[in-house]
């Protein structure tokens, strides 16, 4: 007999894997919706949820251990807009957000594959593309950042050949953006980040 794990403080378990989600039913208000893909400890999210009371987060990650580490830090800093799913980032993108529901999608520190046999594995080339421009609202978001010089080169080049999302600025302390886990630590080692922004083109 198989038993089911018992949902942890805020996590969002769908209903149904294959529906898109009804996500005004997960969260208590109403509100912009940002989600944070591949959270990790999700230090970013529970400070974005705590600075913006007024907007919803949904955090990402597919690592159980890491998914209780978010529940807990929002439960205990008594964050009611922050849910995490445990699933696949595509496959959320994919499947399970619907179309035109998010205004802003963070990518934040993900795993470059840096050796070339892997690079098939980056999330960030067309499926993924097109899935972020259908889930995103008009004028919705997308913001990426890297340590890997090439990882960016190549996300530079593929954003620059998809029609459905067109490049923006993002100056330093052009807003609110706090420090994820692993930038932290990279930084500490010496390593520095770049960042991509883009907006859904009408
Ligand atoms: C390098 S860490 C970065 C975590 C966090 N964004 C940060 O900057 O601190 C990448 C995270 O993405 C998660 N991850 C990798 N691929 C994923 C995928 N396809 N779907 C969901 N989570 C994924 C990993 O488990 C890990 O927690």
């Amino acid at each position: 007999m198989t038993s089911v794990r018992p949902p942890e403080p805020n996590e969002l378990v769908p209903l149904d894997y294959f529906s898109p989600l009804d996500l005004a039913s997960y969260f208590n208000k109403d509100g912009p919706l940002e989600v944070d893909l591949g959270c990790g400890d999700g230090r970013f999210t529970l400070e974005m949820a705590e600075n913006y009371p007024e907007r919803n987060f949904l955090a990402v990650e597919r690592l159980l251990g890491r998914v209780r580490k978010v529940c807990r830090g929002a439960e205990r800093r008594g964050l009611e807009n922050v849910r995490v799913l445990r699933l696949e980032s595509l496959y959320t993108l994919e499947w399970l957000l619907p179309e035109g529901s998010v205004d802003r999608l963070h990518l934040l520190c993900p795993d470059p594959w840096p050796k070339v046999k892997h690079h098939r594995r980056r999330l960030f080339q067309r499926p993924f593309l097109q899935a972020v421009q259908r889930v995103l609202k008009q004028k919705g978001e997308l913001l990426f950042k890297t340590d890997h010089e090439e990882y960016f080169e190549w996300c530079e080049e593929h954003l620059g050949e998809f029609s459905g999302l067109e490049r923006l600025s993002w100056e330093e302390d052009e807003f609110f953006y706090p420090k994820t886990d692993f930038q932290i630590q990279w930084e500490a080692e010496g390593k520095h980040l770049q960042g991509l922004r883009a907006r859904r083109v009408v």
